[in-house]
């Protein structure tokens, strides 16, 4: 933190300057006396010099917001001359031997720790947070991920208030003591880096089951929870079952303790964190029952389980060398959770899902002044890289490169990644050299991809003459802070040609742009083709240059579902972009009959796939118009949209009466990609027919609704609505919720992200009782979804929706810096407004960044928004 008078800036960390640790630890025994406010941590680290680094005198140890009550080395209580405290929090003990045992003991205060890093309560239970820094702030250690240490940890607490005991790897003993306390030991017999490491403790209740690996180890599961959600657990449980099989089945890779547990805390940073056998988990990702839970809430568990027990085997037996290898493990994971999804019900609708988040969250990022590589070269605080490039993109990298060298060659790659790297901090190279000695493909040029920031460009050019078809790709890609220059990197474009009358006139393949331009030469076609470039998304990059008519055409006619749905996409975009110019020079707004039409053809097969009529039913959102427009125009693409969607209402409402009817729920509920597809397009009509004006079937559904994603889709159409129905449901969602939090973060969300909601209305929400700026789920819920969900409000011309932001993340700044730099984001792309809203941004920004002792994570992101 800076100080008050004299702010300097905070050091910015550079990729180019990493060194080996010079000790390495080989194990740690943590004893850990648990109490809301003293805490007592006592470490013992077996060090050893790193045969790896340059010989020191000195041992550097971090440390954040700690009381050292003693230390020892070999036994023997350290001098003062030789302790020396750093100015961040750490230490520095001079004169080190080759080997050492060093032996400290801090105080700690859980309740005092509102960041959540570290130990910290909720609720009254104690749980840990260390990925990226926490660890530092419950003992002295070298906290990076490259010190890779065997752990024994025993717990001490009152058996009344804490029950339950829990840390990492296998249970290895428990007692009673005097005074009603009691202890537990947990050893883990695999080595690991400190941001794994984990303690829960308190009164919480185990959901129970078993799971035997393929090879017979029997593991015990549980899940611990709050008393009262035990019947909350089941999806998952389930899903934690189907993703161990899974990766038995996908990747030969198996589970390697006897135990694996997880506790769901309600307040949490992120979604969940997969430190080793005992993973923590936000009760959001937890928690479903179907009065409570959206089909988007457990497609959410299914997901996040997955992908944390995933990390098992990508990030936890082989982990990240540093920080910025930080996509080594997140774009692998996220790759292969969304490949487990895939795999579990509808592969092309979940593609569709994937897309859409990337390009909603990942692309506007890669186009602002936080861009930055999949694997950065910089930064100044790390949580603040916890991004959709870093995930997403990361992803996606993964998936083109098993597009390159294909899916055999990508298992031997990740069979040699791990043989070789097993209990190993490795580098993003590492994972590239497995793929390409698994190969033998050159992947030299594809790492582009992880040093170079921006969405690349794709145009297209066509020629057609005698039966030979030329086609012509290109790419570039923008300019980002501190990458002016782009290369032309790898892009594999999977394709194929379709004749007038919808049938393939080529063969499907794949062509690969390594250039900025190539061309291509069909010969020998009877018609000219219409290209489909893209099928499945093969790259992410954004793709220009092919006719309405073409785009009519694709959204009609192509095989692959992607660039059908991607066709209509792009049709509306373009027809919505026409509208903004028409309405900015007052020309009154038309129901565009092409897009009407490609609705019409969507209605017509809608009930061959509910799922993805759903998905293609709904018009680009107000954020993805905008990043399409040079300055946008929130006012106008609110305007625009809100039309849209009431002409099409109002032009198809018999067939959205006849889909909701039809569509009905019969039977009973349940979660499967069949029934959540048919909610999905009912709710779809239902919103279509609340766009029109018609809000009498939507009152109906709210009032009859056995479950929250018929209910919630009800309650939006009424809260988008100007029913006089609107604020009665809202305060009868209200009374009947009260008492659960993730389902009134829904109740906070829908009015946030509500158009008829505005900044003073969002504002007068965060005085709200139920409103805590300690909790991260209601945060995000209001300021988060009001920000970057409810454009047309947040960039309202008063500027009160940018001062309700720069207010709240200063607040918040004081509570929890993670969740305040998290929040500053939709601030960051002013220049992409008009002059008077960017002016406005700017100051918010400018406020912000004027405040004393600003966190450095807040002043990172508001100090490169402003650059
Ligand atoms: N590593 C977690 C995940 O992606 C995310 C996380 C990061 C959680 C930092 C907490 C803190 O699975
Ligand atoms: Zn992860």
């Amino acid at each position: 933190m800076t100080s008050t008078d004299q702010p300097s800036p905070p050091p910015t960390i550079r990729r180019e300057d990493y060194r080996p640790p010079a000790f390495l630890v080989e194990q740690v025994d943590l004893h850990i006396a648990l109490h809301p406010t003293a805490t007592r941590v006592r470490a013992r680290l077996a060090l050893r010099r790193n045969p790896a680094a340059p010989a020191t005198p000195a041992l550097e140890l971090d440390g954040e917001a700690l009381t050292l009550l003693s230390a020892a080395l070999d036994g023997a209580p350290l001098a003062a001359d030789r302790l020396h405290h750093l100015p961040g929090g750490g230490l520095r003990i001079d004169g080190m031997p080759d080997s050492a045992v060093l032996e400290t003991e801090v105080e700690i205060s859980p309740e005092a720790n509102s960041e959540l890093s570290g130990l910290y309560l909720s609720g009254g239970n104690y749980f840990t947070q260390c990925e990226a820094e926490g660890f530092r702030r419950i003992t002295y250690f070298p906290d990076r991920p490259d010190v890779m240490a065997r752990y024994t940890t025993t717990l001490e607490a009152d058996r009344a208030t804490c029950p339950v005991l829990l840390s990492n790897g296998n249970p290895d003993g428990a007692g009673e003591l005097p005074d009603g306390r009691h202890w537990a030991r947990w050893s883990d017999p695999h080595p690991k880096p400190s941001y794994l490491f984990a303690v829960v403790a308190g009164d919480l209740v185990a959901v129970r089951d078993r799971f035997t690996t393929r090879s017979g180890r029997a593991v015990a599961l549980a899940i611990y929870v709050r008393r009262g959600d035990e019947d909350a657990c089941g999806h998952a449980m389930d899903s934690l079952k189907r993703s161990m099989a899974w990766d038995e089945a996908t990747y030969g890779l198996e589970y390697d303790l006897d135990v694996f547990n997880i506790a769901a805390v309600s307040d949490f940073n992120m979604g969940a964190m997969e430190n080793k056998g005992l993973n923590v988990f936000n009760t959001k990702y937890i928690l479903a029952r179907p009065e409570t839970a959206t089909d988007a809430d457990y497609e959410g568990i299914e997901t996040v389980v997955a992908h944390e027990y995933f990390h098992n085997w990508t990030g936890n037996r082989v982990t990240c060398r540093d920080w910025f290898q930080l996509s080594l493990k997140e774009g692998l994971t996220v790759f292969r959770d969304q490949h487990f999804s895939a795999d579990q019900g509808s592969a092309a609708v979940k593609r569709l899902a994937d897309v859409r988040r990337l390009r909603s969250a990942q692309f506007p990022e890669d186009a602002g002044p936080m861009a930055h590589p999949v694997r950065p070269d910089s930064y100044v605080e790390i949580n603040n890289f916890y991004t959709a490039t870093v995930y997403q993109k990361g992803a996606e990298v993964v998936r083109m490169m098993r597009a390159l060298i294909g899916e055999a060659n990508f298992r031997r790659g990740m069979d040699l990644y791990i043989a070789r790297h097993d209990n190993q901090a490795v580098t993003i190279e590492d994972f590239v050299r497995a793929m390409q000695d698994a190969s033998g493909v050159d992947l030299s040029r594809f790492s582009r991809w992880y040093a170079q920031a921006g969405t690349p460009e794709l145009r297209v050019w066509e020629a057609f003459e005698a039966g030979r078809y030329t086609l012509t790709l290109s790419q570039s890609t923008p300019p980002t802070p501190g990458q002016p220059d782009k290369q032309p990197v790898p892009i594999p474009v999977a394709m194929g040609l379709i004749g007038p009358d919808g049938a393939a006139l080529a063969e499907p393949q794949m062509l690969l742009l390594e250039e900025t331009e190539q061309t291509y030469v069909f010969e020998g076609l009877p018609a000219k083709p219409v290209p489909s470039l893209l099928r499945g998304f093969s790259a992410p990059v954004k793709l220009s240059g092919l006719t309405l008519e073409q785009l009519g055409f694709l959204a009609a006619h192509d095989t692959d579902a992607f660039v059908r749905w991607e066709s209509s996409q792009q049709y509306a975009t373009a027809a919505m972009l026409e509208m903004v110019a028409a309405l900015r020079s007052q020309k009154p707004l038309e129901l565009p009959e092409g897009l009407a039409a490609i609705t019409a053809a969507l209605l017509d097969r809608a009930m061959e796939d509910p799922a993805f009529a759903a998905e293609a039913l709904a018009l680009p959102s107000e954020e993805f118009i905008a990043d399409q427009m040079a300055v946008a125009d929130p006012e106008a693409i609110h305007a625009v949209r809100h039309f849209l969607r009431g002409a099409l209402g109002r032009r198809f409402a018999a067939r959205f009466a006849a889909l909701h009817g039809d569509l009905a729920e019969s039977g009973p509920y349940r979660i499967d990609g069949a029934a959540i597809g048919r909610r999905a397009l009912r709710n779809a009509a239902l919103a279509y027919l609340g766009a029109a004006g018609e809000t009498a079937r939507a009152e109906a559904q709210f009032a009859a609704a056995t479950n929250m994603t018929d209910s919630l889709a009800a309650l939006r159409v009424l809260a988008d609505s100007d029913s006089p129905a609107r604020e009665a449901a809202l305060a009868a969602f209200h009374a009947r919720w009260k008492d659960e939090p993730l389902v009134l973060d829904k109740w906070f969300m829908i009015q946030a992200m509500s158009p008829r909601t505005g900044a003073a209305a969002a504002e007068a929400l965060s005085h709200h009782p139920d409103f805590d700026l300690r909790n991260p789920n209601r945060v995000r819920a209001l300021v988060g979804a009001f920000a970057a969900g409810n454009p047309a409000a947040f960039h309202a011309a008063s500027g009160e929706g940018y001062r309700f932001l720069a207010d709240m993340v200063i607040a918040l700044d004081a509570v929890n810096t993670q969740v305040a730099a998290r929040m500053v984001s939709p601030l960051g792309p002013w220049k992409r407004q008009d002059a008077a809203r960017g002016a406005m941004m700017r100051a918010a920004l400018e406020r912000i960044a004027a405040r004393p002792g600003l966190s450095k994570g807040t002043y990172e992101k508001v100090s490169k928004s402003l650059a």
